[in-house]
């Protein structure tokens, strides 16, 4: 098993990697602290995993509270539901909230915990590749309202993160790829050497190979750690984990949530980003058509949607969270490895790579 600690002092808390982790009751034991344990998961996740994680908790009070399956329930009714099913069952303060599911199951649940008595204890059990790599580590929860994806929501940290591999076998092919979208990001924001390593071996990452996913989760997760625990709530360093996702947010918005998937979105992005960071003489050509020809590997898109042009992508960018004092933040690697935070980027720029 790899353990990666997320350093934040007295809120420090384990990320735990391995093969079957998740119906062990070692893999829970040091993260609940009181007999009462509510599981938070959805109808799709429900019937592949619950059963297996039922087996871990043997020892506690648990009581399932299964929400519907979908982005489009990452919404204030869905929070409203978990609440009220919380005060039905008399949960305390010190009850364990655990979410088993991908990054809505997590960041739903995430809120709850966050808000439910003014906080509750909670442990993220992800189940997506992309809730493994990203959603699940560093206490962004939140829900979306109808003018803005992921408005309302809370900085709040699990007691522990627990990641089965295994649980990826039940994985559509398309969600594994979403989930290679922010795998390849960390590539490029931060460790040039992580991306060579997924271009040579793209191929057993795609045939589910256990070794080379529990490196890539283990690797994105140090990576996440160490930033998070640089710049918790993204005053700095930790907006770079954004990259991709201004443009990547207009496309979901403009499409509607849950057509295109979140890492989808991104992986397009992120080519916008490159093509960006080229015309500053930051990235060569040979650069961008490697990010381009690693996306394509994993079979995501590399161009937005046809529909969407300079007006589409404007128009939801001003809403996004990064837009500080009117002007729009934008996530652009300076390098493959390495990446910054400027607004300085013309709208002929924009227009001329959005058309
Ligand atoms: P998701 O939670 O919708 O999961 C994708 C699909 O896979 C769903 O249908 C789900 O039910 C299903 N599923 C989950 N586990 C499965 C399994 N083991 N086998 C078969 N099917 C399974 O989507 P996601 O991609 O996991 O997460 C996307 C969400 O995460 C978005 O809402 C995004 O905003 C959020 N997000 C949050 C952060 C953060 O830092 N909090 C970071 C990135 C993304
Ligand atoms: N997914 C971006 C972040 O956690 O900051």
């Amino acid at each position: 098993m790899s353990t990666i600690t997320v350093k934040l002092g007295e809120r420090s808390y384990p990320i735990n990697v391995d093969s079957g982790i998740l119906s062990s009751s070692q893999s829970f034991a040091s993260s609940i602290s009181s007999n009462k344990v509510v599981v938070v998961t959805n109808d799709v996740v429900k019937p592949l995993l619950l059963d297996k994680l039922l087996l871990a908790l043997l020892d506690y009070e648990v009581d399932v509270v299964c929400i519907p399956d979908g982005e489009q329930h990452k919404n204030l009714q869905q929070f409203d539901y978990v609440i009220t099913k919380l005060l039905e069952l008399k949960s305390s303060r010190d009850t364990t909230l655990l979410a088993l599911g991908g990054g809505v199951v997590g960041d739903l649940t995430g809120f709850v915990a966050a808000s439910y008595q003014r906080g509750m204890p909670f442990i993220q059990v992800p189940t997506t590749l992309l809730s493994q790599v990203d959603s699940s580590v560093g206490g962004k929860t939140a829900v979306n309202h109808p003018l803005g994806k992921n408005m309302i929501g809370a900085f709040y940290q699990p007691k522990s993160v627990v990641i089965d591999i295994e649980s990826l076998s039940t994985l559509p092919a398309r969600e594994f790829a979403a989930g290679m979208a922010e795998v390849i990001k960390y590539g490029i924001i931060y460790d040039y050497q992580f991306f060579s390593w997924l271009e040579k071996h793209a191929d057993l990452l795609n045939n589910l190979s256990e070794e080379h996913l529990k490196y890539t989760i283990t690797r994105c997760c140090e990576i996440k750690a160490q930033i998070v625990a640089e710049d918790e709530t993204e005053k700095g360093i930790r907006a770079i984990l954004n990259l991709g996702h201004t443009f990547g947010h207009a496309i979901e918005a403009e499409q509607g949530y849950g057509k295109w998937l979140h890492g989808e979105a991104v992986a397009v992005g992120m080519i916008i980003a490159s093509k960006v960071a080229v015309h500053k003489g930051w990235l060569s050509e040979s650069d961008l058509i490697r990010v381009e020809a690693l996306i394509a590997k994993f079979k995501l898109p590399i161009s937005p949607p046809a529909n969407m042009d300079y007006s589409h992508f404007a128009k939801h960018m001003q809403h996004d969270k990064k837009v500080k004092s009117g002007s729009i933040r934008f996530v652009i690697p300076n390098r493959l490895g390495e990446a910054s935070v400027t607004s300085d980027i013309d709208v002929s720029l924009l227009k001329e790579i959005l058309g």
